[in-house]
Parts: structure tokens; sequence; C-alpha cells
């Protein structure tokens, strides 16, 4: 948990910077937003950002754990996200700017080419039985028929899962299990960074551990041959052949604030993956009233870039539903930040004119490995905000960022949510909070978060501790689906009818938080969350393995770095061909993200006198630390063989 060096740095952060008059002026965020009581904010950005088939009668309920928002009100996500744009008269306005990863390959689609393709795809997915309530998971790449798929379901009232395109067919298969998932949309094959990754060929070994998936719909993107199954899988094009694509041919459902819009599943501390619940009216309103404020999004002028994958809730909330709701003009990028080139970004960055780009301090720490020329190639004038999300950004990522991406001149928001809570929970606002390089600052307007210590007591300005929040709030997760046992234990049994987020934090003298990393054994690598049990499991699921202790170390550019302590069964022998097998069994049971960076045979693990494992020691020994505490050790000794492996081994199984 929480490195008291890392609360040093901090303390040592002083640069402050102000906001400018010249963006105070013009800001969507004014300075008295915090003043108002938190129902009055919700209840008037629920009223006036949404448009509601029949109006919600009570803005919040909450019975500790489990809130409603906005009660009574009808509506439908696709018609807030594309329908009333084009009955507003813009459907002209472009959506998404949408780039392929091979050079050349664009298009720009409006909202009403947004709003025939959506329609279009409905019809299809009809004929196939989806309705109001039928789960569908969606597995593809970043092409614009993923939110289409999306907005095609919302727009029916389906719930959906989306399945990262990077997950292995046993977690596709587990997912969509789980959901108890009727249809699956997927394509042939995606891009990533000039080679075919097949999706297809992965959902149908998927579908053979999912019986209840009963149609899959196949997008044709890179057009190399892929099996058919007869009777199951359908082509996107054929299927949509002949349907109509006006809106009045498959109106959009009216669903009841609280429907089930998606279920997104991320790790916990144990193997299986937690079904996050997020619901209609809440969810769309969280989203878009902070998509607003913190890009202080311009709908008219602004080419908004959000880097994510839409695979993850960043992708969710700000490609998909927060800027479509608002109306804005936003780039899709299919490929990676170094394809062809490491300017790739800037020279999109420069062809669209973006104006506001939002994405991951590792990505950041990335161009800052490769050098400022790169960005330098190109006029990135046109930028006047920046975004961070998924991890603590460093002092020193922040300050590059703004040097050679801002020009010295933009505000940079570094957000801090969760899958769980859907939106942005804590975040400067641009134009009116003082900046901090490496804080987060302060809970966006009707949040309340505070920091706990051990017994629940907040600890006040200086101090360290849990990162809490205090109240509902719209977007909030309304539980795990299926299991309402582990969402209490989860988040709400540490302190009375307060969320606990699980990460360490600390508030300073002006009351801005910084936040210090996961407290439980979630690691975050490149901003994804992978849970050290699930690897674990994906470990000693492989034959030759008898145990396995996994941990992370800091990482200069994936923020962590996974690490596996294994033991083999004595039949198996330690080679350099084993370890490739491991990490590569590892990718098959999970997905190329949760590959071990290093691997470290051992005879033993380091265990407590009743078995338990010692992951705080291997910690310190995969960071090179001078061990804390080892008397309530089994065997000492084994930790300093450890020791002497590891640093036999290190650097010669680097990724
Ligand atoms: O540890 C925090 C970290 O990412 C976790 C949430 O991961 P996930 O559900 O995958 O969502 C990522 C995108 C919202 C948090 O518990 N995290 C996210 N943003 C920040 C952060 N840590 C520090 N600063 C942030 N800005």
């Amino acid at each position: 948990m929480t490195e008291p060096h890392a609360i040093e740095t901090m303390l040592l952060e002083e640069r402050r910077y102000p906001p400018s008059e010249e963006f105070a002026s013009q800001a969507n965020a004014r300075p008295g937003i915090y003043d108002e009581p938190f129902e009055a904010f919700w209840e008037r950005e629920g009223r006036e950002r949404l448009t509601w088939f029949e109006p919600f009668s009570e803005l919040y309920e909450w019975k500790p754990p489990y809130a409603k928002w906005f009660l009574g009100g009808k509506l439908n996500v696709c018609f807030n996200c594309v329908d009333r744009h084009v009955e507003a008269g813009n459907g002209e306005k472009v959506a998404f700017h949408w780039e392929g990863e091979a050079a050349g390959e664009l298009r720009s689609i409006s909202y009403a080419d947004l709003q025939r393709d959506v329609v279009r795809f409905a019809n299809a997915l009809k004929k196939l039985g989806v309705r109001k309530g039928t789960p569908v998971a969606i597995y593809m790449g970043m092409v614009p028929e993923l939110p289409v798929a999306m907005l095609a379901c919302t727009r029916l009232g389906a719930p959906h899962t989306v399945i990262f395109g990077g997950f292995s067919a046993d977690s596709l298969s587990d997912r969509a299990n789980d959901m108890e998932c009727e249809v699956l949309i997927t394509q042939d094959e995606a891009w990533r960074r000039g080679t075919a990754v097949p999706l297809k060929k992965v959902a149908d070994e998927a579908m053979s551990a999912a019986p209840g998936i009963r149609a899959s719909v196949v997008l044709r993107r890179t057009g190399n041959d892929v099996a058919m199954h007869e009777g199951r899988d359908h082509w996107w094009h054929e299927l949509e052949e002949g349907e109509p694509d006006d809106a009045a041919s498959c109106p959009c459902e009216p669903m009841d604030s609280e429907d089930l819009l998606f279920l997104m599943y991320t790790s916990g501390t144990t193997a299986k993956p937690k079904g996050i619940v997020h619901t209609t009216g809440g969810y769309l309103c969280g989203v878009a009233t902070t998509h607003n404020y913190i890009f202080d999004l311009k709908p008219e002028s602004d080419v908004y870039w959000c880097a994510a994958d839409i695979g993850w809730i960043t992708g969710h909330s700000y490609i998909v539903y927060g800027p479509l709701c608002n109306g804005a003009t936003s780039v899709l990028y299919e490929g990676t930040p170094d394809f062809p080139d490491k300017d790739r970004w800037w020279e999109i960055v420069e062809r669209y004119g973006v104006t506001i780009l939002y994405t991951a301090p590792t990505a950041i720490r990335s161009h800052m490995k490769w050098g400022p020329e790169y960005a330098q190639k190109h006029d990135l004038s046109s930028l006047r905000l920046l975004g961070s999300v998924g991890e603590p950004i460093n002092p020193e990522a922040w300050i590059w960022y703004r040097e050679h991406i801002g020009g010295d001149r933009t505000p940079i928001v570094d957000t801090w949510w969760q899958t769980e809570t859907g939106m942005v929970m804590i975040t400067p606002l641009p134009g009116v909070t003082t900046l901090k390089p490496g804080s987060a600052t302060k809970p966006f307007p009707g949040v309340s978060a505070g920091v706990f210590d051990e017994r629940g007591n907040e600890v006040g300005p200086g101090g360290g501790g849990y990162l809490v929040l205090k109240r509902p709030w719209p977007a909030m997760l309304r539980g795990i689906f299926k299991d309402p046992k582990r969402y209490e234990e989860t988040y709400w049994s540490k302190y009375e009818n307060v969320y606990f987020a699980g990460d360490g934090a600390r508030i300073d003298r002006d009351e801005d938080f910084w936040l210090l990393g996961r407290v439980d054994d979630v690691m975050n690598v490149s901003g994804h969350r992978i849970s050290t049990i699930e690897v674990e499991s994906a470990l000693v699921d492989h034959q030759d393995v008898a145990e396995a202790a996994v941990t992370s170390r800091k990482d200069a550019t994936t923020g962590e770095a996974i690490v596996a302590y294994v033991t083999l069964k004595s039949s198996a022998e330690p080679s350099v061909e084993k370890l490739q097998e491991l990490r590569d069994h590892v990718a098959k049971k999970i997905g190329p993200i949760a590959k071990p960076a290093n691997i470290v045979f051992t005879p033993e693990l380091p265990k407590t006198r009743s078995g338990k494992i010692m992951r705080r020691l291997l910690r310190d020994v995969a960071e090179n630390r001078p061990l804390g505490d080892t008397t309530t050790l089994a065997d000492p000794t084994v930790v300093n063989e450890i020791q002497q492996r590891a640093e036999d081994e290190q650097g010669a199984d680097e990724a």
C-alpha cells in the first residue's frame, strides 16, 4: 500500500498553476459551482441535460448500500445520444472522425449517419430476437461499428457487456456466461500495429464454452477468411441488407431510469471478475454532466479525443455515452500510438485540430521515453485542454505533458474514478481550480469524498489513509451482477454506509486529494486493473506449476509491472522456455495485458506459520527494497533464497 516516500515526494511538490484569466472567462464551470447544494445540482443537471420521455418524480433514494436515481423517469440512451441531436437540426454535425490504423483510412460520421447506422443495425438485431432485456456481448476493436452496436442495444433496451478485444477466449466466455448473453457481436479480425488480431477465432473458442450464445454477428473488417458456423454466425452486412434506416422504423424503447444499461467486468481481489452494474438515467446524467464541466466542452467548436479503448469504462463513459449525449465531435482512432511511427497521435491532433485530449499516464510516459521530437513535428496549437486518467500521474509526466503537448499553456485535468463510479469523481475544474502536478485536487460538485483512517475517522488536512465516498452519486454502480454479498463486502463492509474505493489517498492543507494507488490485491498495469489472484490462478492452471504468488513492482512506463514467483512441480525444470510457456499461458487464460514481466522460479514461497503467502515481502524483493519484518515467516531462509534468485534473473526475463 501507500509508500512513505510517495507521501514525501508529494509534500515537496509545490508548483501551482492557477487558471488563466482567458480560460476562466469562457469556462463552463463557474467558481460558485461548488456552493450549490448537491440535490439542487443533480436535480438541475438531470432535468436540463437529458431528454426524458417521462420526467422523474424523485431525485434519489438511498437505502444503504443501494441507491436509485431519478425515480419514475423514463428515457432512452440512444435517443439522448443520437436522435435528439438530429431532431434539433444538428444531423450534419460530425459525431466521430474515425481513423483506421492503416494510412489514409478516414471516415467522418455525422449524427445523421450515426442514426441511420444505428437504426439499420437495431432492425437487424431484432431479426435475431434481440429486444428489451436481451443480454448482448460485444467483442470488437476500435471501429465505428462498436459504438453503433452499443447504441443499437440501448435503442432496443438490450443491456450489453463490451469485452476488451485484447481479452482471451476464457475471459470472453466467463463474462458472457455470467451475464447469460444470448447474442455476440464481433468482427473477423482487428488491426493492431499492422497485424490482424483474430477476434472471430477467439470468439469461436469462447462460444464453444458459452452455450447460451445462440447467434453471433460478424463485422467484416480485414476481409480475411474466417470460419462461419451455419445457422449461428451472421455477417453484419448481410443481416442488415434491406433493413430500413429511418428512425420511425425502430423507435427508441422507453426505459426506466433504473433499468440495466450495461455490465462492465473488472478485476477484484478474487479470481472471478465482478460484473459492475450500471443503470440508465443516473449513469447518463453522471457521465454527460462531468464531461461537460471537466472537459469544458463547447460542442459547436471543440474536437474532443479520448484516446482510451471503448472496451474499458473510460471508453464507455468518455468516448461513447458522455460525449454523444453532449453532442460532441470526437476523434475515434483504431490503432496504437506508434504505428506506423511514434508521431501518429500528433499527426491526428494536427489533422483534425483536436482541442481536448484525454489519455493515461502510461501513454504519456511512453511518449516521454520516445522524446518530444515526435510532437514537435506537428502543429499542436489547437489543443486547449489535456486530461489524465487511470493511475496516479507522477509530477514529472504531468509537467512533460503540459510542456511538450500542451505548449505550456493548457490546463491538465487529472481525473480520479473507477469502473464502479461510472463517472469522474475527483478532478480539477478547468478555469476554476488551481492545478498541482500529481494531485486530482477536489471532489466534483455534487460528490462528497474523504480520507479515513483504519477506524473510520476522517484524517483531515495533512493526513493519509483510505479514500472513501460519503454519499451516493448518480452514476454509481448499483451492485455486482448476481452477487449482492460480494458487493456489500467489497465496498461497504469496511466503513458503515460509506463507499470504500480501495485506494490510498492523502489530503493536503488546501484539502486537495493526492491518490496513492491501490491498497488491496489489485495491480494497475498501464491503467488496467488486474488482480494478483487472477494471475495466480492462471499460473497454477498450468500443468507444471505447483504454486504461484504474484505481486508487482514499479515500472517507469506501465506504472506497475507484474512479477510472479513460481514453484514448479518436481517433474518440471526451470528454464527460459518454461518461463515463456508460463507467460503465454497467462496470456491465453486472461489476455496479453496480464503477462508477467518477470517470473522468478523458487523452490518455496515465503509463508507465515499459518500458511499465508507473504506478498508484502515478495513485493519488497520485486522492488529491491530492504525487507520488512520477517519474524512471522515459517522459514526465514526461503526469502533470502528468493532474493538471490530474483537478483540473478533480473532483466533476463524482462518483456
Ligand atoms: O487506483 C485507481 C486508479 O484506477 C483504479 C480504477 O481502475 P478502473 O476501474 O480500471 O478504471 C480506470 C479508469 C477510470 C482506481 O481505483 N485510478 C484511476 N484514475 C486515477 C487513478 N489513480 C490515481 N489518479 C487517477 N487519476
